[in-house]
């Protein structure tokens, strides 16, 4: 089966962003694989790539095994958050040889403002194209929730463009 690395960009436990994924996975039974990583990494230091820590190891391993990675992100203020960058940091390193240097990437997001992480969205697209990964550019996801967009299990109650989206992540990481 294809598997992914996913990323969601949230530490807090209610991420309406985990909560998403939660839902693509869900989703995409019997498709993906779905391998998260924890991206509650030590802050991004040059003095410690001498000797790397054990958690950012843990979420190379994950990267480097994966066909691609899936990055689903929440928007702080009109960019991704603090730990997406971190993580990305770490997996980019060293130089020239890091895991996530040319993986396919998927990217999605969601946020309880009007603008469905789009500012978000297009930053990590800048930086996912300077790493040479391979981007599906299209379906796009972009959701803005409101107190009726989840149900009683935490999952999307509207799964139909969800679905849509994740079947062509599957389509898309499989080629
Ligand atoms: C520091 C900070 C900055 C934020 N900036 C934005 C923003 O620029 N655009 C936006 O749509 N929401 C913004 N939000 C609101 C987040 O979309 C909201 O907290 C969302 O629930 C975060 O995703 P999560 O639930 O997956 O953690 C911001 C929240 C925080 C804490």
């Amino acid at each position: 089966m294809t598997k992914i690395a996913v990323l969601v960009g949230s530490l807090q436990q209610n991420s309406i962003n985990n909560a998403v994924a939660k839902t693509f996975e869900k989703l995409s039974e019997g498709t993906l694989e779905f391998e998260y990583v924890d991206l509650n990494l030590p802050l991004f230091n040059q003095d410690l790539e001498a000797d790397v820590p054990a958690e950012v190891e843990k979420a190379r391993e994950i990267v480097e095994n994966a066909d691609g990675v899936l990055f689903v992100t929440p928007e702080y203020n009109r960019s991704v958050t603090g730990v997406i960058k971190n993580a990305i940091d770490w997996l980019s390193r060293p130089y020239g040889e890091g895991v996530i240097i040319g993986k396919k990437a998927a990217i999605a997001g969601a946020t309880w403002s009007p603008l469905g992480t789009a500012a978000a969205q297009a930053e990590l697209r800048n930086i996912v194209g300077y790493l040479n990964m391979h981007l599906m550019g299209q379906p796009e996801f972009y959701l803005s929730v409101t107190p009726d967009t989840f149900g009683e299990d935490g999952l999307l109650k509207d799964t139909a463009f969800a679905k849509t989206y994740i079947d062509a992540v599957a389509a898309f990481m499989a080629e």
